[in-house]
């Protein structure tokens, strides 16, 4: 069988990201600025192409796939690739199928999801509050994503919360939605803010280290170290009084690059090997001209070239540390 995917610093790679579309139905100030150009359509890769480069992977030991984007739900076959991707669920090869989603359109999706295979979903929530909701996104509608949440629950898929700590937005609300992840029963990550790509502000003024929020948290609640979940990048606490976990995602203020598992594949076909820097193998034009056996080559060489870690910075001023957004890479 082919072989399995280590890198030059030793990790194993069992975790692959497929950005989706490069597409949002949202703008949250900190990912996008308002105005982005998109990829054209003609540069974006097929489904059959997905599901082609993912049989790579999971033939070479990938266990875990994650949809995400972009928002993975305005693409308009996900259903049929979620399907598909899930056949491999089960005994052929893959052990998850998850998604990452804003859960705008979640409601009309969620069923189809949970017949794909689909058991979790991670919803990314900023805040709760119907204006600061609209701030944030510019455009969202915070009872069509709650409604879209709760579909998912119903339709039996475990929901986890993902919020992006951000300074002078939402840090009043970090507390509240702890209480309100564990009342749900939703588990709940923060996340500091990335240098990824152009926006229009500067980062450093909406960047909270969640070293400070992570004191104030455990001056409410009681708060016990779990264990480290295999190569993620969160650190997890159990929370007393829930089964729930407090996840924390600090890459600026503690790095977790030494147990990293994973890399990325965008809606164009390029492999990232790192979310912070712009090391690629185009998968693409391997896929299109030499068939299964290129895109094994080209996946060994980007392997040989996955970076140790990455170096984000943030500093009044400073230039992102790539100039793409999080939503070509894939989160
Ligand atoms: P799991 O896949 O279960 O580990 O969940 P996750 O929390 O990693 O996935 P999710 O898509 O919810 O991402 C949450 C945040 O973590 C996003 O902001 C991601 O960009 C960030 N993240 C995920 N992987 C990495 C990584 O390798 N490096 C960095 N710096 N951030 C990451
Ligand atoms: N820094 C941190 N998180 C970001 N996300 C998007 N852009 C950034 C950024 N620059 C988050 C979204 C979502 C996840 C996939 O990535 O909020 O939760
Ligand atoms: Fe869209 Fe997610 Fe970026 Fe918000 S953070 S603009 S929902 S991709």
């Amino acid at each position: 069988s082919a072989p399995s995917l280590i890198d030059r610093h030793g990790r194993m790679i069992s975790y692959l990201r497929i950005s989706v579309t490069d597409r949002c139905d949202l703008r949250c100030r900190y990912c996008m600025a308002e105005h982005m150009t998109f990829l054209p359509r003609d540069r974006v890769l097929s489904l059959e192409e997905i599901a082609q480069l993912a049989e790579r992977f999971i033939a070479r030991g990938v266990r875990k796939i994650r949809l995400t984007g972009g928002e993975p739900l305005v693409r308009r076959d996900i259903a049929e690739l979620a399907a598909w991707l899930g056949s491999h669920l089960d005994g052929g090869g893959l052990d998850e199928l998850t998604m990452t989603t804003n859960a705008n359109r979640l409601a009309p999706h969620a069923e189809a999801l949970r017949a794909a295979g689909i058991r979790r979903i991670n919803v990314s929530l900023d805040s709760r509050d119907p204006e600061t909701f609209r701030f944030i996104t510019r455009h969202g509608d915070i009872d069509q994503v709650l409604t879209g949440i709760r579909a998912a629950r119903d339709a039996g898929i475990a929901v986890k919360i993902n919020m992006v700590a951000l300074k002078g937005l939402n840090d009043a609300e970090i507390a509240p939605m702890l209480r309100w992840c564990m009342d749900e029963g939703y588990d709940f990550t923060l996340i500091e803010t990335m240098p990824l790509g152009a926006i229009d502000e500067d980062r450093v003024d909406r960047f909270l280290p969640l070293t400070q929020v992570f004191e104030d948290l455990q001056g409410q609640f009681d708060l016990t170290r779990s264990g480290h979940a295999s190569g993620g990048p969160a650190r997890y606490w159990s929370v007393d009084g829930s089964d729930i976990r407090l996840g924390l995602i600090s890459p600026l203020t503690a790095n977790f690059c030494d147990g990293c598992n994973r890399v990325r594949l965008t809606t164009e076909g390029k492999l990232y090997m790192c979310l912070g820097h712009d090391d690629q193998v185009d998968l693409k034009t391997a896929l299109r001209e030499g068939g299964a056996a290129a895109v094994d080559a080209a996946i060994d060489h980007a392997l040989s070239n996955k970076p140790a870690r990455h170096d984000f910075r943030i500093e009044r001023d400073a230039a992102p540390a790539v100039a793409r957004h999080m939503s070509v890479t894939g989160g």
